[in-house]
């Protein structure tokens, strides 16, 4: 937390690709970030395919530099599209990367997650499976309110805005319960 008492949030995208409903939807969380709390943003495209050979040698410095990010951080927001009813491998091996001994940064970290996609389930399947990474470790995922946004391409508009009121009150909702989520397991 900052001396000014601001929650600081960090949040991950699961999509590279330039015009992303999901990092849009990253954007639109910061922009709508309660008063108090601040989220910033990573982004995981440099970083490379695990292998545990190169771990042996010393963490890539992008990893260095997530790791570092996610300690430093009151809690996570991953926003990610449902890749085959499951994470985004891009996710799964940053998140891989990241968790690694020593001193795996998402032990007792408060986490919320979202996730925007083409489907009708609105990442469902892969907020369940996200979920689950973080059975193992000890990543404390806000279980209500989801943010499940489906049929992302008839909300966003081609520069990224969301004007579906509906939605963006799930938004609205999340984020302040993800600041009260971080703020009782402080
Ligand atoms: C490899 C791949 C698998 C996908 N699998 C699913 C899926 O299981 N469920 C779904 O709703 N959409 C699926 N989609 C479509 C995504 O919802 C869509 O591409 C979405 O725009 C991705 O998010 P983004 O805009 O943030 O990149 C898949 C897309 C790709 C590229």
């Amino acid at each position: 937390m900052s001396d000014s008492g601001t929650v600081r949030v960090l949040g991950i995208a699961g999509s590279l690709r330039q015009g992303s409903f999901n990092r849009s939807l990253l954007r639109l969380a910061q922009e709508m970030a309660p008063s108090g709390m601040a989220i910033e943003s990573f982004a995981i495209a440099p970083i490379q395919p695990y292998n545990e050979d190169l771990r042996q040698q010393g963490f890539p410095k992008p990893v260095e530099d997530l790791r570092a990010r996610i300690k430093a951080a009151d809690g996570l927001l991953f926003v990610t599209p449902e890749y085959n009813y499951s994470i985004p491998g891009v996710l799964k091996n940053a998140i891989d990367w990241a968790s690694r001994p020593p001193e795996q940064p998402f032990d007792g970290k408060p986490i919320g997650v979202m996730g925007a996609s083409m489907g009708t389930h609105g990442t469902s399947r892969a907020q369940y499976h996200l979920r689950q990474c973080f059975i193992f470790l000890n990543g404390l995922v806000m279980t209500i309110p989801e943010v499940m946004i489906p049929q992302a391409q008839n909300k966003f508009t081609a520069d990224g805005a969301l004007n579906d009121q509906a939605t963006r009150d799930f938004i609205a909702a999340h984020l302040a319960a993800l600041k009260a989520w971080v703020l009782r397991l402080k």
